[in-house]
């Protein structure tokens, strides 16, 4: 079933046009009837707390609002855009935005646990779902998918993310745009770097170069400009001094000029406002000066362009050209609102999807001896811990109209899959940030009287996010005493962690032979949980980030450049003296209950030219005893280049799900302009000569082979 389509006056005008026509031209018109305030005022965006306020609501009739944001339901929308569309003097419908990060309504894995899935097509189908709920409560603009590459785990919002990889990232971002631009919008969010923010504090400086920016910061953004993404978000961060809502070579050298940008660009949160904080404006009319002629079209939550910049355009110190453009890229923009056909969201459908996406992004870390999985029907299972029956936090950050009643518990989803026969004790232990141990005793009791504990340990939902930054990476609270105190019983201890970021479980990993992360689940939490725990599903999950050893190895990723002392064991090479270099688990790692071989690794030519597309071709065999799905990785390494290249690039990857004793042959293809980089001269490029591949289950195994690019 079609949603009713908006029909007003602007609208259907707006709707007659094809959009990538909807430009200068056809819309010179409606421009040439605005008056410069009606102009700036397209470029006003507001927040409001659930419904428009009477301020806002007068604004909007004065046709100073152009957009609002966290006004939620569609009798609230309604109301406040048929202002805007029959009392305003051109009557131009409003945008209304929200941040809808990993579903509206039905709560799906924060984007970090569903990158764990390397499954573009699940992120695809969790935000079509997510746009359909959302457009059905009157949103047709999400500031999704937040597209930053993140290294460094005490930042918060690497929750939000799909992890440390470019090119996982890109998928990943170019699949979400597609789900959520059935419905509604797409925002890919933080252009740019906001995700090196220095020490992992968040809205912190980022300094980095401009060939790291190139190539690890700006290909998930990319991916979505491809993919058709309608807006960008300017980030909060400076890039070695330049704020990036006001640097006009992010958002208009490379955005529009480099890679043909039409759509619109946003501000962040007041960061039209915080460029005076940054230091590159005196005033408010120099911050929003220095923001809009950057090509920061639409200036949230500041209210500087529309209360502050007419009469510097009318004194000629900002051309009206600059005006008109950001003008026609947020009529463009309702245009493209009004040409959506939101379909209605079916319940069940979308229910059963977050299921499946909760499965999906639980990663195995550890299973010594095969504990896991689990036999239902032991006579007595202890569920311990702050998180086990907890329906807040498997919700994780921005949650927007989850409700943790929705939600199924650990405990739970163990109680409805054990036999009557099985007793589930359950204790909690300690809260999540508690510092008494007086709940112990309870949970040691429960313990003891097990045959296995299993511990649900973790960070609250809202200890990642943003403004969310650790300088400690560890269980918080008192849990990690819980889980020592636990496993000191003896009962074999099975540690759930739920968790926003990687968290260091050096003593788990040493100490505790299961440990399943879970990170923030969503409303199926629980039932997901408790299937792969009692094995009707088969954990599948790989890490889309690295996990370290201790805090003061951050940043941390695998693809990383090899410096001229590679770690070894003499003294005088790139390494600590207290903690091995390598992360506890590296990036693209994660087990299941069978096992798997790689066997015969063939590539297609051992030469190949520039245009040339490599064909890689290797056998997965599942050689355990329980049907699984392997994630088989390729990586490439450059060997010599004008500049130093990273040791190991993901490339390529496909789940495979195998029979035990089956085999298939994986192919994977390599286009060899996908190896290009940016040189001495910052121009991309493929350089000629050796290029090692490796395929395998993760970022540090898998066979070895090499080619040769060589141009004729
Ligand atoms: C600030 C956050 O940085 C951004 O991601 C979000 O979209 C806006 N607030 C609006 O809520």
């Amino acid at each position: 079933m079609m949603l009713r389509p908006r029909h007003t006056l602007i609208a259907v005008l707006l709707a007659s046009l094809p959009v990538a026509a909807a430009s200068a031209q056809n819309l010179d018109s409606l421009l040439a009837r605005m008056t410069l305030e009606e102009k700036l005022g397209q470029l006003n965006l507001l927040s409001a707390g659930g419904k428009a306020s009477p301020q806002q609501v007068d604004l909007v009739r004065r046709g100073l609002v152009g957009g609002l944001f966290n006004v939620i339901g569609t009798e609230n929308t309604q109301a406040v855009d048929r202002v805007a569309t029959t009392e305003s003097r051109l009557r131009i419908p409003l945008l209304f935005g929200l941040d809808v990060i990993h579903g509206f309504r039905t709560i799906f894995p924060i984007p970090l646990a569903e990158a764990s899935a390397f499954d573009p097509d699940l992120a695809e189908g969790t935000a079509r779902a997510a746009g359909r709920e959302a457009a059905a409560a009157g949103i047709n603009w999400t500031y999704a998918p937040m597209v930053d590459i993140a290294h460094d785990p005490r930042w918060g919002r690497i929750a939000e993310g799909s992890g440390e990889d470019p090119y996982l990232g890109s998928l990943l971002a170019a699949a979400r745009v597609r789900g959520f631009q059935e419905s509604i919008l797409a925002t890919a969010k933080h252009f740019a770097a906001y995700g090196a923010a220095e020490a992992g504090r968040d809205y912190n400086t980022a300094d980095i170069s401009q060939r790291t920016v190139r190539e690890v910061y700006f290909p998930p953004f990319k991916a979505a400009v491809d993919a058709g993404v309608a807006t960008l978000m300017s980030a909060f961060n400076d890039i070695g001094g330049v704020p990036a809502s006001g640097n006009a070579w992010l958002t208009d050298t490379v955005l529009r000029r480099e890679w043909g940008f039409r759509g619109m660009v946003v501000s962040d949160w007041t960061s039209v406002a915080e460029l005076i904080p940054h230091g590159i404006a005196a005033s408010r009319e120099e911050a929003g000066q220095r923001a809009l002629t950057a090509g920061v079209d639409m200036d949230m939550q500041s209210s500087i362009y529309v209360e502050t910049l007419a009469p510097l355009v009318r004194a000629n110190r900002i051309p009206m050209a600059v005006v008109d453009s950001a003008v026609l890229r947020v009529l463009r923009a309702k245009a493209r609102v009004a040409q959506l056909h939101p379909v209605a969201p079916n319940a069940v459908e979308i229910r059963a999807l977050a299921r499946r996406a909760a499965r999906e992004s639980i990663v195995l870390l550890k299973n010594d001896g095969g504990l896991l999985p689990l036999d239902k029907a032991a006579p007595a299972i202890a569920v311990i811990g702050p998180l086990a029956d907890n329906r807040l936090d498997p919700l994780g950050p921005w949650h927007t109209e989850g409700k943790p009643e929705d939600v199924v518990t650990v405990l739970q989803g163990i109680k409805t899959r054990v036999p009557a026969t099985t007793q589930v004790l359950y204790a909690q232990g300690a809260g999540i940030e508690d510092t008494s141990t007086a709940g112990f005793a309870d949970a040691v009791a429960a313990a003891r009287h097990a045959k296995v504990a299993i511990l649900v340990l973790g960070e609250r939902h809202d200890m990642s996010g943003e403004a969310a930054s650790r300088s400690s990476l560890g269980l918080p609270g008192v849990q990690q005493q819980l889980l020592e105190a636990v496993a000191a019983t003896g009962t074999p201890v099975v540690l759930v962690v739920m968790n926003g970021r990687p968290l260091i479980l050096e003593w788990a990993a040493e100490h505790v032979p299961a440990i399943v992360e879970d990170w923030f689940l969503g409303v199926e939490s629980g039932n997901a949980t408790a299937e792969v725990l009692f094995g009707d599903v088969n954990p599948s999950g790989r890490l889309p980030v690295s996990f370290p050893r201790a805090v003061g190895q951050i940043p941390l990723y695998y693809n990383h450049r090899n410096t001229g002392r590679p770690p070894a064991a003499d003294k005088f090479t790139s390494k600590y003296i207290d903690v091995p270099v390598t992360p506890r688990y590296p990036f693209g790692y994660g087990l299941s209950y069978t096992t798997f071989a790689y066997r015969d690794l063939k590539l297609s030519a051992a030469r190949v030219g520039p245009a040339d597309t490599l064909k890689v071709t290797v056998t997965v065999a599942n050689t355990g005893t329980r049907e699984g799905t392997e994630v088989a990785q390729l990586y490439v390494r450059d060997e010599v280049g004008s500049v130093a290249r990273p040791v190991r690039e993901l490339k390529g990857f496909r789940r495979v799900t195998l029979k035990p004793g089956e085999q298939r042959v994986v192919e994977l293809r390599l286009a060899v302009r996908d190896l290009a980089f940016y040189g001495l001269d910052m121009k991309p490029a493929v350089e000629p000569g050796t290029f090692r591949v490796f395929v395998g289950p993760n970022s540090v195994e898998g066979l070895e082979a090499a080619f040769e690019v060589a141009y004729p």
